[in-house]
């Protein structure tokens, strides 16, 4: 079995072709970074324009590598959501129109749930799983019973982390995108300089919080001296914040394996654009050691958004039967744990 799997819900364009036993026959992504670098954050107008420029050609690549026509493909699945409404519509579009020329089921794939199989794809894991997914628009941990069944155990309640990064690194002048811009920052940054709270530490219950995170940065900035702010106060900040938001997930952590033990897990898994951090991953392997469940994560480049999660998540939906009709509308808001199937 072979799909085509395309992305198109944030500012990545990208196309992928994957068979059911894992191989990754082609991966093309056109990063749209430098067009929105000057803004300081993601546009939506010209997310949608630059997906609508680049999507034809690269699923021409992608089965030009691959060496392979439509008719040896098995389906088309696109992200139908949640995400930037105008590049989703771009990606449902061109997979439905593909999928109808071609006569081939068309998948409509939950980007989250392309997060929360890859995994699958990347290690041997079975059902269920404990799953931290963190990205750019969402901090939850849930329990994946399977394809399309899943059970949130906490969420944020105000930004997620990746955007808290995004932010704070707007504010610091470190760059874009902002998480690997922080994480770089952080390298050369004390963590100790600057105290930073630890939301909803010692709370019960499983959820997060981030936005008091990048208002207490707000607050040390104005503290300083006044002038443009100094590299090494923005690396010492920088190392502070990614400290805080890493004790802070780890701490929630704690409170969710404990809940999450009456599911029996095979292991414990980090899915999202945040989960390519170094200092996170390794910070979550020994969480889970402590916790006695396997740790897993796919590669970094699977971690942020690709082609290859969509097309694997359409993988694991074709194998059960779950294609989608064609007036499947895509949709802004697609909470993982209202799938139901
Ligand atoms: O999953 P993703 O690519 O897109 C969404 O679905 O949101 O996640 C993007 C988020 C952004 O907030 C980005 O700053 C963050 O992931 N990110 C990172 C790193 N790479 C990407 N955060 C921390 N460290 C990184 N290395
Ligand atoms: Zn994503």
């Amino acid at each position: 079995m072979r799909l085509l799997g395309i992305e198109t819900s944030c500012d990545e364009t990208a196309v992928a072709i994957v068979d059911d036993r894992k191989k990754v026959i082609a991966h093309f992504l056109a990063s749209q970074v430098a067009d929105h670098r000057p803004y300081g954050g993601v546009v939506p107008e010209i997310a949608a324009r630059s997906h609508l420029d680049h999507l034809d050609q690269l699923v021409a690549q992608a089965l030009d590598k691959a060496e392979l026509s439509f008719s040896d493909l098995d389906g088309i699945a696109a992200t139908a959501g949640p995400g930037l409404i105008g590049g989703v519509i771009v990606g449902v579009m061109t997979a439905k129109a593909l999928a109808s020329a071609h006569r081939k089921p068309f998948l409509a794939v939950n980007h989250l749930e392309g997060h929360a199989l890859t995994v699958r794809l990347s290690n041997e894991v079975a059902f269920p799983y404990l799953l931290l997914l963190v990205s750019g628009g969402h901090c939850q941990l849930l329990i994946v019973q399977g394809v399309g069944s899943y059970t949130k155990l906490g969420t944020t309640l105000d930004d997620a982390a990746g955007e808290c990064l995004d932010k704070v690194a707007k504010m610091l002048g470190v760059g874009f995108p902002g998480g690997p811009a922080i994480e770089a920052a952080a390298r050369s940054g004390d963590a100790c300089r600057f105290i930073l709270p630890r939301p909803l530490k010692g709370r019960e219950g499983c959820d997060f919080s981030f936005s008091g995170l990048k208002t207490a940065v707000r607050r040390a900035v104005e503290r300083l001296p006044v002038g443009p702010l100094k590299e090494r106060d923005a690396n010492d900040l920088a190392a502070a914040l990614q400290r805080a938001i890493i004790e802070t997930i780890i701490e929630r952590l704690g409170n969710a394996f404990v809940i999450a033990a009456d599911y029996k897990p095979t292991a414990f898994v980090c899915a999202g654009g945040v989960a390519a951090n170094t200092e996170l991953r390794r910070a979550l392997s020994l969480a889970a050691a402590e916790h006695n469940l396997p740790f897993m994560v796919p590669p970094p480049d699977l971690c942020t958004d690709n082609g290859v999660m969509i097309a694997w998540a359409g993988i694991e939906r074709l194998k059960l039967g779950l294609t989608d009709p064609f007036n499947f509308k895509p949709k802004p808001r697609w909470p993982l744990d209202s799938l139901g199937v």
